[in-house]
């Protein structure tokens, strides 16, 4: 049997240091909301693969999607013969997108491909150059989503020089001190200072913050938004890598906020752990590309359009919208009680959209001084009971859940009460 310490002296050894891992152990088998280290230890997954598996490890359903496809063929490249999976799949979304019809989806691979390609569509449809994009927010680690990425350490760091004409402005977190008003007023600052409303296609928002804390934007600040872009000419693409496929309680997060993107761009969840992503957009931008300007060798990979097919059914059939936001009410009602105790380590603003939960740990009880270190403590022992468990925000203070929606009403329980074991303060 393969050891934990021996897998980590190999992995040391063989594969470079910038892939980081939260876990020193390695993985051997998982099921839905349960997952099995090579040791035979098991974990309850609240990290779900950083989001992707909304519907669980190994969805029988989408994995029988899967087993089908793989019978018939893996690969052509969509665009040397194309395959009907990927365009039942376009048809499916673009009558789920979250604006006016008609719409057009295109698929990828990975989150960042979706995103930099929103931008390439935005430019090629408006003929402009420049974007805005948040402090905070995370889009990718290609060169233009890093650059798009709203935080330095530990993305953009060594990786000089960034593709031009990426501004950013502040995302209001009111415990942090910025508002609404000091987003839009950087936003009219920019205008003025920097570079003049008719040279900007695109603002890029995550309606609610990944990485960056789980932090909802709020529907004034996109409401404005979504006024800036109309009477500037200039497309709003919201990022729901993170955010979307139920997560929140909608199959995509910007529906809570009574705004219509003109782009969309998906991810993780989209195809229930095979790596696929896309962007829906308004059919008359995303056709501004010339032929062969957007795609790629795997982009759209059958296989994985055929799970995603499989993804919106079970969506649908196991009511994984309503499940998400009973989830999310629980979880934070429990957090909450977690909080209240007086011998558990200092918490503070237990928050979320339906399933997408989060909650900052912080030096004492009543201030909001970020505390990453408690947060890095608590991961850990979280993991020593048998929990898996992320972290994110700005000063690395937050924890947030991305417990499959699929987990059942004990596990989720068992879940809580190994998060609520690591909270607590050692005698
Ligand atoms: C909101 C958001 N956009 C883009 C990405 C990049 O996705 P990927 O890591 O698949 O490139 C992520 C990844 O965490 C994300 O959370």
């Amino acid at each position: 049997m393969n050891s934990n310490a021996d897998l980590l002296a190999r992995r040391r050894a063989a594969i470079p240091r910038g892939v980081s891992v939260a876990t020193p152990v390695f993985a051997d088998r998982a099921e839905n909301a349960e997952i099995w280290d090579v040791e035979g230890k098991r974990y309850i997954d609240f990290a779900g693969g950083i989001g992707v598996l909304n519907t669980g490890h190994r969805h029988p359903k989408i994995m029988k999607a899967v087993e089908a496809q793989l019978a018939r063929f893996t690969h052509t490249a969509f665009q040397v013969m194309a395959y009907e999976p990927y365009v039942e799949l376009a048809e499916r979304l673009n009558a789920l997108a979250p604006f006016k019809p008609p719409a057009k989806t295109i698929f990828f691979t990975t989150g960042a491909e979706a995103t930099e390609n929103a931008v390439k569509i935005a430019r090629a449809a408006t003929g402009r150059s420049a974007v805005i994009a948040f402090t905070g927010g995370f889009h990718g680690r290609t060169l233009l989503t890093m650059a798009m990425t709203g935080k330095v350490l530990p993305y953009k760091k060594l990786f000089a020089p960034l593709p031009p004409e990426i501004y950013h402005v502040p995302f209001p977190i009111a415990h942090y001190g910025t508002s609404v008003e000091d987003s839009l007023k950087a936003i009219n600052f920019l205008f003025k200072a920097d570079v003049e409303p008719g040279r900007v296609a695109a603002i890029i928002i995550e309606p609610v913050q990944g990485e960056g804390g789980f932090h909802a934007a709020p529907k004034e600040l996109m409401q404005a938004l979504r006024r800036i872009c109309d009477e500037n000419g200039i497309l709003l693409i919201v990022d729901e890598v993170q955010s979307g496929f139920a997560r929140t309680g909608k199959l995509f997060a910007v529906e809570h906020m009574g705004v219509e993107p003109d782009l969309v761009t998906m991810a993780k969840s989209l195809a229930g752990g095979f790596p696929l992503s896309g962007v829906t957009g308004r059919a008359d931008v995303m056709d501004a590309a010339e032929p062969g300007g957007l795609g790629g060798t795997y982009a759209g990979s059958p296989v994985a359009c055929a799970a995603a097919l499989a993804v919106l059914d079970v969506i649908e059939e196991e009511k994984l919208l309503e499940r998400s936001l009973a989830m999310g009410e629980w979880m934070q009602k429990r957090l909450a009680e977690i909080a209240a105790r007086n011998d558990t380590l200092p918490m503070a603003g237990i928050r979320g959209l339906g399933g997408m939960v989060a909650f900052d740990l912080v030096t004492s009880r009543g201030s909001r001084d970020p505390d990453g270190q408690a947060t890095m403590l608590v991961t850990s022992r979280a993991l020593d009971e048998g929990l898996l468990l992320l972290s994110c925000g700005i000063y690395g203070e937050s924890i947030r859940i991305l417990v499959p929606l699929t987990i059942d009403d004990a596990l989720l329980h068992e879940g809580l009460g190994k998060l609520e074991k690591a909270l607590t303060r050692s005698p």
